[in-house]
């Protein structure tokens, strides 16, 4: 038996950090996915371990079942249970990571399969399986790969999971989950996140799970409808960076500073506020759309400048904001910064002409662009 299941990634237009700290965040999904597909074997194929086959990055890992029962006893894999972090179970994880051989200076990786093995375990117990994950994102770098790995990893042992669980077929033949279903998928790849994160807000998997467009802030989802096309370029930086150091790096400041930083979370708070009060509010002419994006160009330079304030932009990303800047485009980093990925909107007038142009600029500065469609299904 085999099922697979696929997850999206996502831009945060704003409030990225300070959500962490309760204040309002706005994110969408993009039409790029993680895929997941486990396998099954059968009596006859006489296998008896889990495997975890990371196919973009040529990876392969096992653990025979046996081992994996000596070693996490407590875990019984009962079905529809929601996993709870316990000490105990993570460091039997940590000792069934450690046996494996990977490469050196990887910690995103060793967090990564220590969340695989959470879940499956604790939602599939010790039975053999050989998942596989593909992905369209490119990884740690602000486009909520993580998340889409947890999503789409909680949503196929779902699928097996449970006989109740009831599904349709979206126009592109995937299996749509139901409303409850979608609330355990996002409760269990939430505990995945905490894993390889650290303090995670919950945005980037409860984007992942419901798709398309949300205001989040202190746990509680909105979903935005959007009354305007919202453009992005996403410029790739290619410089590594970790979300958990950069996220403690920010409650670092917090402490330090509480003031401060109390009032430049404050001040993203209204800025998401206002940015999804734009993109909901009803369009009646070109003109209109004209002034949003207007608006939006400056809440999205406002963010950026808040972010810096966090100790959170990079060299890489400030040469984005100069290159853009030159042709009158505005420019926020998306996720934990550091490097990674950033967002320039697109004006729906703008001319591919200048769209050409600003790509080959940024190229040439050694970085990748893409423009993705915003708003997918989750
Ligand atoms: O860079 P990413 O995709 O891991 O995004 C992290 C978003 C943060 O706000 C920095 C952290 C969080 O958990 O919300």
């Amino acid at each position: 038996m085999e099922v697979r299941a696929r997850a999206p990634g996502k831009i945060i237009l704003a409030g990225e950090h300070a959500v962490v700290h309760g204040s309002a965040a706005v994110a969408a999904a993009i039409d790029l996915y993680t895929y997941v597909s486990l396998r099954f074997p059968t009596p006859e194929d006489n296998d008896e371990e889990l495997k975890l086959h990371l196919k973009d990055m040529g990876l392969e890992f096992s653990w025979p079942v046996g081992k994996i029962k000596e070693t996490m006893p407590e875990l019984g894999g009962v079905p529809g249970s929601i996993p709870s972090y316990s000490l105990e179970a993570m460091k039997a994880i940590a000792s069934l990571v450690e046996e494996q051989s990977i490469p050196e200076d990887n910690t995103g990786l060793i967090s990564g399969i220590s969340a695989f093995l959470w879940l499956y375990t604790s939602i599939h117990g010790n039975k053999p399986a050989k998942a596989v994950v593909t992905s369209e994102l490119p990884l740690g770098s602000g486009l909520g790969s993580s998340a889409a790995f947890c999503v789409a990893l909680s949503a196929a042992l779902l699928s097996l999971s449970s006989d109740s669980v009831k599904l349709d077929f979206n126009h592109q033949g995937w299996q749509v989950l139901g409303k409850s279903e979608l609330e355990l998928v996002n409760k269990w790849a939430f505990e995945g996140e905490k894993i390889i994160h650290g303090k995670p807000s919950g945005i980037d998997n409860t984007v992942s799970t419901y798709g398309n467009m949300i205001k989040f802030k202190s746990g509680e989802l909105t979903h935005i409808k959007t009354n305007m096309p919202v453009k992005m370029l996403i410029t790739n930086t290619k410089v590594g960076r970790n979300t958990k150091s950069l996220v403690a790096g920010v409650s670092k400041r917090a402490l330090k500073h509480p003031i401060a930083m109390v009032s430049i979370f404050n001040a993203v708070d209204s800025i998401s506020n206002e940015l999804s009060e734009i993109i909901q509010s009803p369009i009646s002419d070109d003109l209109v759309i004209t002034e949003k994006e207007e608006k939006i160009a400056e809440l999205m330079e406002m963010n950026q400048g808040l972010l810096q304030s966090m100790g959170v932009s990079h060299t890489s990303i400030e040469t984005v904001i100069r290159t853009t800047s030159k042709y009158k485009l505005s420019t926020k980093l998306t996720g934990a910064g550091g490097g990674g990925c950033v967002l320039t909107l697109l004006p729906t007038l703008l001319s591919g002409t200048v769209v050409d142009k600003v790509v080959a600029e940024l190229v040439s500065c050694g970085f990748h662009c893409l423009v993705a469609g915003i708003g997918g299904r989750g």
